[in-house]
This record gives C-alpha cells, sequence and structure tokens, in this order.
C-alpha cells in the first residue's frame, strides 16, 4: 500500500483493513474499514493528522519513509485505532510535539503514557501557521469521546473530521466515487457511533454551517470531495423528526410471539406504516441500528423465559437504550407461559431514553382471535400517535 497524494502537498498515509469484522469486539464490519491518517505540508512546519490502528504499524513506518522530517502530529481523536501509534511516532520523530485539545491531555498521559512536556493544548479557533497554510482547531466534543477536535485546513478548504462522517468501509479509493454505496456504510457508521450524541452534534452543527468546506477527510472510509453528500445526510439523521416507520425486534421460542408478531405487522402495513421486524435469532446487529436512525416507534417482542425478557431481546433492548433513537413511542409485545415480569424488566431497562411507552399486549399461551383484536388495537393506537406527531 503507497503513500496517496491528496492534493499538492497533502497525502494520505493511512492503512486499509480489508479483513477485519469486528470493531470493539462488538460492531460488525461487514466492509472491514480503513484507518486515515494525513500529512500537510507547508513551506515550514509538517504535521500528521491522527495515527493508524496498533495493528497497521508497518504500514504505518513505511509510509512515513517518504517523510524525513514532522514537526507535529494532531490528534483530532485519542481511540487507540487512531491514536495508539502515537508514541510511536514521537519516538520516530523526537522533536515532534503533539498537538491535542485540554480535554484529551489527560487521555493522551494515561493511555498513551506520552511524556506532559512532549503535548501542546490548543484551544478552539486556535490557528496554526505552516507557511502558506493555515490549521485551525475547531473544538467539537463527543464525537464521538469528550476530547475530540475537527482540524480545518483553511486555505484549501479541507476539514479533517476523524470519526465524525466516517464509515467502515476498506477501499482502493481515496475519494468516495459511488454515493449510493457509500451510503449505507455511512449509515451504519453513524447509527453506531454516533446517533448518542446526535443531540449535541445538532447543538454544533451550526460550526460546521460555518465552513466553507471542499473535501471531507474523515479517520475511516473515503474522502467526500462533494461534502453536501454526507452533511445533507446527517441533517436528515440528526433531525429530531423520525419517519412514519415501526422497528420491531423480536424473538419466539415455540411461535405464539411469532404469531403476535405477525398479525401486528401486517395490521401496521395495512395502515401504511412502514415495518421493519428484526428476528433477534438471524438479524444483524448493524442493520438494527441503522433502522433505529428514523424509526418512530419501536415494539419489542419477547417471549417470557424465567420470569423475564428472552436474553437476546434483553440484549437488543440494552442496545437501544445505549444508543438513544430519536423514536417518540415503545411498545411491548409477547407471550408467556404462566408468568411473567419480561414488561417490568423492559421499563427499568429503558433509562435513557424518553419514549412514551403504548400499552403493552402480553397474552398467556397461543394467540386467540380476542388476543388477535387487542394487536389490531395496538396498530390502530400507534396510527394515530403517528398521525398526532405529524409523521402521517
Ligand atoms: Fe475511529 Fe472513535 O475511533
Amino acid at each position: 500500500m503507497a503513500v496517496k497524494k491528496l492534493i499538492d502537498e497533502i497525502f494520505w498515509v493511512g492503512a486499509e483493513d480489508w479483513d477485519r469484522r469486528l470493531f470493539d469486539s462488538l460492531i460488525p464490519l461487514p466492509d472491514g474499514t480503513s484507518y486515515n491518517a494525513y500529512i500537510v505540508r507547508g513551506r515550514d512546519l509538517t504535521v500528521l493528522i491522527d495515527a493508524v490502528d496498533p495493528t497497521k504499524k508497518d504500514i504505518l513506518a513505511s509510509h512515513l519513509n517518504d517523510f524525513p522530517k514532522i514537526d507535529l502530529v494532531i490528534a483530532n481523536h485519542l481511540e487507540q485505532d487512531h491514536s495508539g501509534l502515537i508514541p510511536y511516532v514521537l519516538e520516530r520523530y523526537p522533536q515532534a510535539r503533539l498537538l491535542a485539545t485540554p480535554a484529551a491531555k489527560d487521555l493522551i498521559i494515561t493511555h498513551l503514557h506520552v511524556a506532559e512536556d512532549r503535548i501542546r493544548t490548543v484551544a478552539d479557533g486556535e490557528r496554526l501557521d505552516l507557511g502558506g497554510r493555515t490549521i485551525r482547531f475547531i473544538h467539537f466534543p463527543w464525537v464521538h469521546w469528550p476530547e475530540t477536535m475537527l482540524s480545518y485546513l483553511e486555505e484549501d478548504k479541507i476539514l479533517f473530521s476523524c470519526d465524525l462522517f466516517g464509515s467502515h468501509l476498506a477501499s482502493s479509493d481515496l475519494l468516495v466515487k459511488d454515493e449510493e454505496r457509500i451510503y449505507e456504510p455511512a449509515k451504519r457508521y453513524f447509527a453506531e457511533i454516533m446517533m448518542p450524541f446526535r443531540k449535541i452534534i445538532q447543538k454544533n452543527w451550526p460550526v460546521l454551517e460555518g465552513l466553507k468546506v471542499e473535501l471531507i477527510a474523515p479517520s475511516h472510509g473515503p474522502i467526500y470531495d462533494r461534502p453536501a453528500f454526507i452533511l445533507d445526510a446527517y441533517k436528515k439523521w440528526i433531525a429530531d423528526q423520525p419517519e412514519n416507520s415501526v422497528l420491531m425486534v423480536w424473538v419466539s421460542m415455540h411461535g405464539s410471539t411469532a404469531r403476535m408478531v405477525d398479525h401486528l405487522t401486517w395490521e401496521l402495513a395495512g395502515r401504511g406504516i412502514k415495518v421493519m421486524p428484526f428476528n433477534l435469532a438471524v438479524a444483524d446487529l448493524g442493520h438494527l441500528a441503522m433502522s433505529l436512525v428514523e424509526a418512530a416507534t419501536i415494539i419489542v417482542a419477547s417471549p417470557t423465559i424465567l420470569t423475564g425478557l428472552h436474553p437476546l431481546v434483553a440484549e437488543a433492548v440494552f442496545l437501544v437504550n445505549a444508543l438513544r433513537p430519536k423514536a417518540l413511542f415503545a411498545g411491548f409485545i409477547g407471550s408467556y407461559g404462566w408468568k411473567s415480569r419480561a414488561f417490568d424488566q423492559l421499563k427499568a431497562m429503558l433509562d435513557s431514553v424518553r419514549f412514551e411507552l403504548l400499552n403493552p399486549v402480553q397474552i398467556k399461551g397461543d394467540p386467540r382471535p380476542e388476543d388477535l383484536a387487542l394487536l389490531t388495537r395496538l396498530a390502530a393506537d400507534i396510527y394515530q400517535k403517528h398521525q398526532a406527531a405529524g409523521l402521517i
């Protein structure tokens, strides 16, 4: 893998990770990923923006052979897939100093064991003159750690955004060639990484609107040479208004809960509501996360096991609670054998979200016509709720 020239004196020195299939031992990566790092050379100073995952040390080391001098290393974000090799870079370039936000300093010392005198913190809005090129540092916390910032190259109008606007997609293309192809990995990335911080991104969005940007160079996935594509997508994803859709996460052991799911799906679809059912026995959690981005209602459908939720359902509910989607309503349906506390368990688990809870439909045994009628009523309730919320 070779160094790639982005524009004059600006280079990609990152690494593709074609075969990686899991991030944080949790997130599926069906398309692999990349760790993008960049060299920006001015007349006087050369900077490295971010590094790559420690597993790709050999690749970064080989790229850096083309750059005998690095004066400064910019750490936009301290997660190890971008910062893990910073100690190596600082050792290789003993004169270089590390630039990061004040909030990053403690993380650098505790996670990377970098000596304090190698670190220089930068203020929000501070400019760094490289000689004919100026980098402006923009503090942009919680995308997706507290210390994150963006680096904006003023003359060339390039925004180095680290994780923000990233996508887990390994590609030999430096720039986005096919916007339709990148949309799903970008949305998946937003759903899994950025969605819990949607409100903070919303609050800081005017900062981005105030920048003239010609290239968005994130730390994962290809670079956007038509920034409006990803900016418009994010505007939609971070907006408060969900779409007229219902996401249903479900598991069934002997078919009773499955029959309830089928009936509710049929009744909702018949009312013109988009339904996204996920059988958790086979579902891809990344697809589930993506569907959470715009769903207005979440239905949890679970049989009862040892008086509580099925463990696969509990895992999905944990995820929903952690990702804090914009959904307005949540409901619970399911069948149980003799006793259930599953709904109470569900309510207790949803402590980070403010969904309006709909009346649960929990039945004993296999559903009878009168039980299915309750689900028909639930579908009608959901329709009315969506209508009142202006989604229909
Ligand atoms: Fe790509 Fe938050 O690290």
